[in-house]
Order: C-alpha cells, then sequence, then structure tokens
C-alpha cells in the first residue's frame, strides 16, 4: 500500500513531472502516464484479463485498478478452488484515507472470492523509514484496522499481523537477507552509504511479507498496491527465485538456449520434422540459415546457428530441463526417482522426455517443498490509480483539505468536497454549451472511486451527464459531498460495532517497545 504522511505517496497527479517515471516506495510518487509503466517497467494491462474474472470489484470494472503482475495464476487458483492469497500492508503514519479503502476493498473482495487474506501493519517500515514513535504507530495501526474490519474484512477467516511481532515473517525476512546485497539495494532503491541499516532491513521484511501467505504451503497470492511498490514487487518475485531448488526450462537438445533462441529452434524442427523421423542439429542450422527470419532476431539467429553447428549430428528432441539451483543431493536425487518416462542425468541437470512443462513445475515444487524448501510460487500484484488531490495536484496527508480521512467528521468531509476543485467550465452557460471535462474532475473521481459503489449506471450517468452539460458542478458537488457525509457517517458506526471484534484478534495493538 502506499504511505502517507510526507509526502504521500498515495496521490498521484496528472501533472508532468521529471519523476514521472521513478517507481519510488518512500519518495513522492506522481505517475502522469499509466501506459508507460507497460512499456517500461513490464506491468501488463488489466484490461487483458478483466474478461476472465467472474464478477469483477468496481475498482476493476471502471479500470481504477489498471494494471498487474501474473494476476492469471491467481484467477485460475480461484477458478479452480484451488488456494490463493491476497496480502497487503499498511505503514501507519497517518489516518487511514480514502485511498486506503480501495486497498482494504481490494483484500476483502479477494477473501470474499475463496482467498486466504491478510493484512499486515508495516510498523517497522514506518518506524525506520520515517522516524514514527511506537506510541504514534499503535494509535494509527488501530485506526486502519478498524476501518479495515468496518469494511468487510473477516478476522477470524483472514489474518492480521504486525511486522515488528511476527516471528515467522522475520525468520523469513532474515533468510531471503542471503539472497539480496547491497548492490541491488543500491540499483534498486537508491539506498546508499548514508541509509539506515534498520531501513534496509524493512525491505526484506516486507519481502517477507509478500512471501509469507506461502509459508504454510506455495499458492499463488496477489499484492493490491499502488504502482509505486512496483520495486518490491519485482524484488520479491526476484529473490522467490533465488530461493527455487529447481529450475524448469525447455530445450531441444543438450545445450542450453535462450528464450528467442529456443523459439527460432522450435520453428526449424516443426519445419522439418514432417520430413523426417530425426531432425540433427546441423540440419536446423542449415534450415535457419536460410530461412527468412524478421529482423529484430538476427543476433539470436546467429547465436542459436552456432550453437546447433556446435552440437553436429545430435538429434533434435523436444525436452523439458530440470536445473540444479540450490537442490540438496537427497532432493536432487528424489526428482530423479519421481521423473516418470524417459530421462536423461546430466551432471547439474535431467532432460525428461515425456512430460509437460506445466507439470514438470508441479513436480520439481513437490519435491522441492518434501524436502524442506519453500516452493515459492512468484508473487503477482495488482495495481490501482492514485486518485487526485481534492484541491487539484496530489493528494497528500499532510494536507487535509486535499484528502478525506476516514476519521474525518461527516460535516468536514462534506465541507472539503464542497471546496474541491472541478473540471467544470467558467461559467454555467459555458458548461451548458462544451460540457464538463470528468476525466479532470477530482469530485468525478470520488463517484467512480467510492461514491458510487457497485453502481456502475449511477457512475456512468454522472460521467454522461457531465460530459454532455446536463449537469453543473455547484449540484454535483453537493450530491457527492452529501454521499460523502453519509459514507463517513456509516463507516464511523461500523468502526464503533467492531471495536469489540478487534480486541478478538491476536494482533498485538499494544507495542512492548517504546521508543
Ligand atoms: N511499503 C508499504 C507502504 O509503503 C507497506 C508494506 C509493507 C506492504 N509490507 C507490505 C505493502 C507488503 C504490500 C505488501 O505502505
Ligand atoms: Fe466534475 Fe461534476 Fe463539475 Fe462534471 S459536473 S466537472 S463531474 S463537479
Amino acid at each position: 500500500m502506499t504511505g502517507d504522511d510526507t509526502p504521500a505517496t498515495d496521490g498521484g497527479t496528472d501533472t508532468e513531472g521529471a519523476d514521472s517515471l521513478a517507481l519510488d516506495p518512500w519518495g513522492s510518487s506522481t505517475v502522469s502516464d499509466y501506459r508507460k509503466l507497460f512499456e517500461e517497467f513490464g506491468i501488463e494491462s488489466f484490461e487483458d484479463v478483466l474478461a476472465d474474472i467472474p464478477n469483477p470489484h468496481y475498482l476493476m470494472r471502471r479500470a481504477i485498478i489498471f494494471g498487474h503482475r501474473d494476476y492469471r495464476r491467481v484467477l485460475e487458483a480461484m477458478r479452480d478452488d484451488e488456494p490463493f492469497a491476497a496480502l497487503s500492508g499498511f505503514m501507519p503514519t497517518g489516518d487511514p484515507h480514502i485511498g486506503h479503502k480501495m486497498v482494504f476493498d481490494e483484500i476483502i473482495w479477494h477473501q470474499e472470492q475463496g482467498g486466504d487474506a491478510y493484512a499486515l501493519i508495516a510498523d517497522l517500515e514506518a518506524h525506520s523509514a520515517r522516524g514514527l514513535s511506537w506510541e504514534e504507530i499503535d494509535e494509527h495501526a488501530r485506526d486502519y484496522l478498524l476501518s479495515l474490519l468496518a469494511l468487510g474484512f473477516d478476522p477470524e477467516e483472514g489474518t492480521l499481523y504486525r511486522q515488528s511481532e511476527d516471528r515467522d515473517v522475520q525468520d523469513l525476512a532474515f533468510e531471503l537477507g542471503i539472497e539480496a546485497n547491497f548492490s541491488e539495494f543500491q540499483s534498486i532503491y537508491g539506498f546508499d552509504g548514508e541509509t539506515d541499516v534498520s531501513h534496509m532491513q524493512s525491505v526484506v521484511t516486507q519481502m517477507a511479507d509478500i512471501l509469507s501467505p506461502q509459508l504454510d504451503e506455495p499458492k499463488p497470492t496477489v499484492i493490491p498496491v499502488g504502482p509505486d511498490q512496483d520495486p518490491h514487487v519485482r524484488f520479491a518475485r526476484d529473490l522467490a527465485a533465488r530461493t527455487r531448488y529447481f529450475g524448469v526450462t525447455e530445450a531441444y537438445a543438450s545445450f542450453e538456449m535462450d528464450d528467442e533462441e529456443r523459439r527460432l529452434v522450435a520453428r526449424a524442427y516443426e519445419a522439418l520434422t514432417d520430413e523426417s523421423d530425426t531432425v540433427r542439429c546441423t540440419d536446423a542450422a542449415d534450415w535457419l540459415a536460410g530461412a527468412d527470419i524478421a529482423g529484430g532476431e538476427t543476433d539470436a539467429l546467429d547465436s542459436a546457428v552456432e550453437k546447433l553447428e556446435a552440437a553436429g549430428k545430435e538429434p533434435l528432441r523436444p525436452r523439458v530441463r530440470f536445473l540444479d539451483r540450490n537442490a540438496t543431493d537427497e532432493a536432487f536425487e528424489a526428482l530423479i526417482d519421481a521423473i516418470e518416462g524417459e530421462k536423461r542425468v546430466f551432471e547439474g541437470h535431467i532432460d525428461s522426455f515425456d512430460m509437460d512443462r506445466a507439470d514438470a513445475e508441479d513436480l520439481a515444487r513437490e519435491v522441492e517443498v518434501a524436502h524442506g524448501g519453500y516452493g515459492f510460487v512468484p508473487p503477482s500484484s495488482v495495481y490501482h490509480r492514485f486518485m487526485t488531490g481534492l484541491t487539484g495536484g496530489k493528494m497528500s496527508s499532510s494536507i487535509p483539505a486535499s484528502h478525506i480521512s476516514l476519521l474525518d467528521d461527516p460535516e468536514t468531509g462534506y465541507d472539503k468536497v464542497k471546496a474541491a476543485t472541478t473540471g467544470g467550465r467558467t461559467s454555467a452557460e459555458e458548461q451548458r454549451e462544451l460540457g464538463g471535462e470528468p476525466d479532470d474532475c477530482p469530485v468525478y473521481e470520488l463517484y467512480a472511486y467510492l461514491l458510487a459503489a457497485d453502481d456502475d449506471e449511477f457512475a456512468e450517468r454522472v460521467y454522461e451527464e457531465c460530459r454532455e452539460g446536463d449537469r453543473l458542478c455547484g449540484d454535483c458537488k453537493e450530491q457527492a459531498a452529501q454521499l460523502m457525509k453519509e459514507f463517513l457517517a456509516e463507516h464511523q458506526e461500523k468502526r464503533a460495532e467492531v471495536e469489540d471484534l478487534l480486541e478478538e484478534t491476536d494482533i498485538e495493538l499494544e507495542s512492548p517497545r517504546r521508543r
């Protein structure tokens, strides 16, 4: 989850900024162009998976959740009734606000879809990276938890913890720290010689948070966060892979290939295998050298041809390959025994000729877990857009008028909405004539992100009426302000109701630490 405090990371703006593409978990994240995140960081568009979600949350339907990494894995588990988890974390640096509500809702939605749901209080991070005292942390933590429960998180089914109190997470953090080194911290987070060691420790703790739902068994896990947290997600995916006992790849002969080379060799194999039963490496080299391969692949082409020529008369045969990464000798032996059908054992790898890739992945994981490994599935993520501040610019916890706290007095909430900037025209006449600009309107965002809740028809009506000039900002804000007031009143009532529920959970509400 995004932080709050100065500067809040939970409120990007649409203004151009030099830092528009620096995804910095502790900086002031502004994302000027969400499309760039796809190209530059390989975040995938959420649109592509939307159709495969049985009853998508409104944040998904409205493209407020705009991107993901590897979310298909989670959807498949959901569809097949297999275990999956959702986890996010909150730095208790201030009041929970309407930006955090999105993440609460996402966790709760995944819980309702049958996932194991986790919410954690990132108190170590707040203490080390933001310098909050334990007393302040306890106070804010309680507020986050009450809002989460009030919005429908089921603490009996789900898990709540704080980083400082979870021994298993700390132990996992320590193990993962063995796979991480300072140069990576430098390149990923810009850490340097001045960075506090505890801040670094809070990073490995977050890595452990992200992987902790898999401590009892490996399972697809989604991390709903703002895109500023993407560096953490990528790093966690890397660390997860580094702990694995075995790698699984596909190959056609004894030598290793990268993905591009493999694609080329696959083409040669497909083309030649019709003509004769045995396709030799040299035949494939000749075929590739004479084939018309689209530009851009020439490097891979050269290296593939070279490798094929070096392998000479060796026949090409598709196979899956298990690579020994961190396996113990016993685990490697056990894997050899467990592979059914034709196989060939080499020094650091095993080739299997009768398995497909997916089965091979499953088997590798099974053997790893049976021999004391974690067998981590790479964690997935979903990313939501940052809300624009009510005063334009960024939504920032340090500017109270820019955001609405879930603890704001309903009247205060009403007033803040009334005072918000809009995407309206300078006069009513102009508005009727040209229509408003809901895409640039913080008030419209309030409807879409929160006030219209599940009612798509309502959100669309506001949008259309605004665009058509049938809606004027005064009335529109009055309606939004009323809805906000009602929402806050109701939410705060529910918060009061779940006080007891919170006491019953096992999360520690008061840290024994004091400083
Ligand atoms: N770093 C997150 C923030 O800035 C908080 C956090 C800690 C978190 N652990 C996490 C978020 C695990 C997602 C998953 O608020
Ligand atoms: Fe925004 Fe409403 Fe004005 Fe349209 S009518 S610009 S949605 S405040």
